[in-house]
């Protein structure tokens, strides 16, 4: 244990468990780890423009003062750097580093940088290992743990990639005062996600304590360290979604689609916003189908508004989808078998389940109600 970390958790995966340190001021720790994990060895940072002028000469001087050798590679920042083409480039620069197997990536930023890096790192020289330095909220709670990574292709989002878990999560909560509000709670809208799918006690606290998350105090690292407990847990029982994993996906069929309509632009709806009113869908969609209560229903609504999160699709600003382009989208994203779609479903606060057998002419229905066309 170290002075700084105040939590510390395990990804229990056998021999690829690894750690998730959690603190204000854990950068610090990064020369302690990279000498445990490679000692003597280089350093390739991935990271973007924007994280790696607000907070790139901080990481570098951790590891200048330490005498560990580095090189950056900052890619634009957004979607569009999940790309074969940027994905290219960044594995012919590690490798134009001579960097060695024993070598160490270094993910510095968000889940952009982290899924691009991790799969980087999980093909050259046949597989790197890497440490991922989450910036945002979404990336310290979710994508950063877990070991999903990937690009984007021509067919969908993420849809090209591996499983390629990080040897160490170092998660230090001073990045995040640099994060706009608006980022700061779309990442909330996945915090809460673990409430809604298993966890209600936590569901409650979030509803008590809310404001004090976003005011920076104790219950942000508490919240932020239950989240990646709760992402631990999932991933150690179900490493490669055949099953339990699936949940993490609360509110993200709906969410998706309404990411696809807006075409992913950032101004009208960012990931977290479409979970957000995603995940409102998911629970009136099951009070619907007479799973879930209308008090249920209420709770979530009433938290993720006290948040200022949206929860109606009329809250995407500009035009409105219609049914059939929601459909379209929720179809591409679901494998539809003789009408049937997977859900994840719920019978409550913490209570998501996944539903197989979903009809597709259910969900155009409650759609068309919750649209009005
Ligand atoms: N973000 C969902 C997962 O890691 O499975």
């Amino acid at each position: 244990m170290n002075e700084h970390a105040n939590h510390t958790l395990t990804v229990g995966l056998g021999e690829r468990s690894y750690p998730i340190e959690i603190g204000h001021g854990v950068l610090e720790r990064l020369p302690h780890i990279i000498g445990e994990l490679s000692e003597g060895g280089r350093t390739a940072i991935i990271t973007d423009e924007n994280v790696n002028a607000q907070h790139g000469d901080v990481l570098r001087a951790v590891l200048d003062k330490a005498g560990i050798e580095h090189c950056t590679l900052a890619v634009a920042p957004g979607e569009a750097s999940k790309s074969w083409s940027v994905f290219q480039q960044v594995v012919e620069e590690l490798l134009s580093f001579r960097l060695e197997r024993q070598d160490l990536v270094i993910a510095f930023g968000g889940g952009v940088v982290g899924d691009l890096a991790g799969f980087a790192a999980s093909v050259v020289r046949r597989g790197m290992r890497f440490v991922q330095i989450p910036t945002s909220l979404l990336a310290q709670v979710d994508s950063s743990v877990g070991g999903k990574t990937g690009i984007n292709s021509a067919s969908g989002k993420n849809l090209v990639g591996a499983f390629h878990q990080p040897s160490h999560v170092l998660i230090d909560l001073d990045f995040l005062r640099s994060l706009p509000a608006r980022e700061f709670r779309a990442g909330y809208a996945e915090v809460v996600k673990y409430g809604l799918i298993g966890y209600s006690d936590f569901f409650d606290a979030l509803c008590e304590k809310h404001e004090e998350i976003f005011a920076f105090g104790p219950m942000l690292e508490t919240a932020i360290a239950q989240s990646c407990q709760a992402k631990a847990e999932i991933v150690a029982a179900d490493e490669t979604e055949k099953n339990k994993r699936a949940l993490l996906n609360l509110g993200h069929t709906f969410g998706h689609a309404l990411e696809g309509f807006t075409s992913y632009d950032g101004k009208r709806l960012v990931h977290g916003e479409g979970v957000a009113i995603g995940m409102m869908l998911a629970h009136q969609f099951s009070n619907r189908l007479n799973l879930c209560s209308m008090d249920d229903v209420q709770r979530v609504e009433t938290h993720l508004k006290a948040v200022g999160l949206p929860t109606r699709i009329q809250d995407i600003p500009g035009e409105q989808p219609s049914v059939e382009t929601l459909m379209s989208f929720i179809e591409q994203d679901k494998k539809v078998s003789r009408g049937r779609l997977t859900f994840i479903l719920t019978k409550g606060v913490g209570q998501a389940y996944i539903a197989n057998d979903v009809q597709a002419a259910e969900v155009a229905g409650f759609l068309k109600d919750k649209i009005g066309s």
